[in-house]
């Protein structure tokens, strides 16, 4: 029962830290920046993938390996290169452990080519893989070459939007959305949805950040989902403009149609504005650039098409748990607002 999670103090990382404690594991999690304070919930190790020297630091006893860092280039950039290097790396130094069990990987629906235009929906675990490279199908390849021989097992998750409470994580559909509003409601303005009519209709499926950590327990831990890819989401389909106008009621704003606009262009203006409303309101000092990466909001909002997958598999094997999304993303503002990083309505 002892975990190690590579990448925790990121989105999926912090909720799976504390489904793990919740669950009695031992768990040692890396990051690159030092936690400010040691955490309740596990053993933080501050290391940085990318120099082979400071690898070397990961612990010798683990069972469970749950890999979540991505490296990312400025301007949300996400290299293919640096990403199987640092898999590698990894399982170079872990491998032989006559400890480990399993070694689990994060992917997602881009998986599927949902990034570059309309693709099959639902998605389904036995669709062809599309043509273009992507840094997920060498990680797979990797990890199935290293497990070959080896005791240990693996498996990988494909959720959509990881939905969550987190501060740095520049992959923040959720806070960057009720950023978004309170920076509106502070002008004065009503709420209209950012990104294009299509995109605010195109049917989707989100995955809460709880609801995957304990997808993620289960996969390490069930043989039946030993060596197998799964596609995890809250199990609903649901669009922006369905929920939209509970979202400007949260707010105590009117719902407007959408206006599109590129938010890396749009929102960075509104950081004084930001840092006023952090002063008036004494929340946690968080400045705007290091909160959102609206490169990140702008090429989801660009998805303006169908982002479903079947859970079909995953059910069959044995995980049935479901959110309703709708009332998950008025429970995570109240999260962010209970936190104080964002203000009370
Ligand atoms: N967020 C989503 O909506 C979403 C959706 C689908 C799939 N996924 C997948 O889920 C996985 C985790 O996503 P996430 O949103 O949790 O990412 P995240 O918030 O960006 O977290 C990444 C983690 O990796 C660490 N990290 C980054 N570069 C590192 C390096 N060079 N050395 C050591 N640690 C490093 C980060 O800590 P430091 O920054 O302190 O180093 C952080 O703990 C990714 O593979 C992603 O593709 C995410």
């Amino acid at each position: 029962m002892k975990a190690l999670v590579i990448g925790g103090s990121g989105l999926v990382g912090g909720h799976l830290v504390r489904a793990l404690a919740a669950a009695g594991w031992e768990t040692t999690a890396t990051q690159r920046t030092p936690p400010r304070a040691p955490p309740a919930t596990h053993r933080a190790i501050a290391l940085d993938l990318l120099d082979p020297a400071s690898v070397q630091a990961l612990p010798g006893q683990v069972a469970g390996v749950f890999f979540l860092a991505r490296t990312l280039q400025k301007g949300y950039r996400i290299e293919r290169e640096s990403n199987v290097r640092v898999l590698e790396a990894v399982l170079d130094v872990l491998q032989d452990l006559p400890s480990l069990r399993h070694v689990q990987l994060v992917h997602g629906l881009k998986w599927y080519g949902s990034t570059a235009g309309p693709f099959p929906v639902p998605a389904r675990e036995s669709d062809p893989v599309p043509g273009a490279a992507h840094f997920y199908y060498d990680q797979h390849a990797l990890v199935r070459e290293r497990a070959r021989g080896r005791p240990w097992h693996w498996s990988t998750l494909r959720p959509h939007c990881v939905s969550g409470v987190a501060t740095h994580s520049p992959s923040n559909v959720m806070l960057g959305m009720a950023v978004y509003a309170q920076l509106m409601k502070e002008q004065g303005l009503p709420l209209a949805f950012p990104g294009s009519q299509a995109a605010f209709d195109a049917r989707l499926t989100y995955t809460s950040a709880d609801l995957l950590a304990r997808a993620m327990l289960w996969a390490a831990t069930d043989p039946a989902a030993r060596d197998e890819d799964f596609n995890v989401a809250n199990g609903d389909v649901f669009s922006w403009s369905q929920v939209w106008p509970a979202v400007a009621a949260a707010f105590g704003m009117e719902a407007a149609p959408p206006r599109p606009q590129a938010l890396r262009d749009t929102m960075p203006p509104l950081a004084g504005l930001w840092s006023r409303v952090v002063q008036r309101d004494a929340l946690v000092p968080n400045a705007l650039p290091a909160l959102v990466d609206w490169n990140f909001m702008d090429a989801t909002l660009a998805l303006a098409w169908e982002q479903t997958m079947s859970l079909e598999k995953l059910r069959r094997h044995g995980f049935g748990e479901t959110v309703d999304t709708p009332a998950m993303i008025l429970e995570i503002i109240q999260a962010y607002r209970r936190l104080r990083i964002l203000p009370a309505p």
